[in-house]
């Protein structure tokens, strides 16, 4: 496999409607790393992740993730490369018309997993995330807060080997939003690639992860820590 999960050259992004976001940008995500995506509200997180999950094809420039260019890959082959991914999305994108248990256990049966084991890998994630009492609720009548966790849950359910959460903490409070910081810094300890933006101050302060800044229409990346392990 290649040694890096995301490779980005001379991306941009204008939207038809819209601003152009990104001009000339060029990083490589390396493959175990864990960065936080920050920026001002507009600057274009949404957008970058977007592109990350092949929801929004880049105007210019090439995109490759896990080495292989999806512009260029038969569409066929394509499901397979985003199951790859997980993504916690800004506005959840639950299923209101599956419960809880079955909205994080849904990933794990679409791969084939048998009813009952699905059932209780998406069980232990809901009580780490603090949410053992609404397994068998609808998702609409939970609180932001609580959609956030199921959201965040279904997203992992699958160790997937690139994470990639918009915002997954901005609907809780400070307590709750380093429990799940210290979750996603578990999942990156078990080999999981975890790319967060996010505008909590807090939760940069709180961990050594190196940063991808979006300025004035370029990304400026950090570097990542050396893991000592
Ligand atoms: N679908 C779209 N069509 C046109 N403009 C968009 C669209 N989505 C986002 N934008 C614009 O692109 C810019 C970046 O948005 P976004 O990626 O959501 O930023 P952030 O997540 O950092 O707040 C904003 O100016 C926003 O209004
Ligand atoms: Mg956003």
């Amino acid at each position: 496999m290649s040694d890096f999960i995301a490779q980005l050259n001379d991306v941009g992004h204008q939207y038809e409607e819209g601003p152009e976001i990104f001009k000339k940008v060029t990083f490589d995500i390396e493959s175990g790393s864990f960065y936080f995506l920050t920026g001002p509200s507009g600057a274009g997180k949404s957008s970058l992740l977007k592109m990350l999950y092949l929801g929004l094809k880049p105007t210019w420039g090439s995109l490759r993730l896990f080495g292989e260019d999806p512009l260029k890959m038969k569409p066929s082959s394509l499901p397979f490369l985003r199951q790859k991914l997980g993504v916690v999305f800004q506005e959840f994108k639950l299923l209101d018309y599956l419960k809880v248990i079955d909205n994080v256990s849904l990933p794990l049966r679409v791969r084939g997993i048998e009813a009952r084991q699905a059932r209780k890998h998406a069980e232990e994630l809901l009580n780490w995330v603090g949410l053992s009492d609404a397994l068998n609720v609808y998702p609409s009548i939970l609180s932001g807060g609580q959609k956030q966790r199921v959201a965040i849950a279904r997203a992992i359910v699958t160790r997937p080997q690139l994470l990639l959460a918009d915002e997954p903490t901005g609907n809780v409070d400070d307590e709750i939003a380093l429990k799940l910081l210290h979750l996603f810094e578990e999942l990156n300890k078990m080999g999981t690639t975890v790319i967060i933006a996010t505008h909590n101050q807090n939760l940069l302060e709180k961990s050594p992860n190196p940063l991808l800044i979006i300025k004035e229409g370029t990304i400026i990346k950090t570097s990542p820590q050396r893991k000592s392990s």
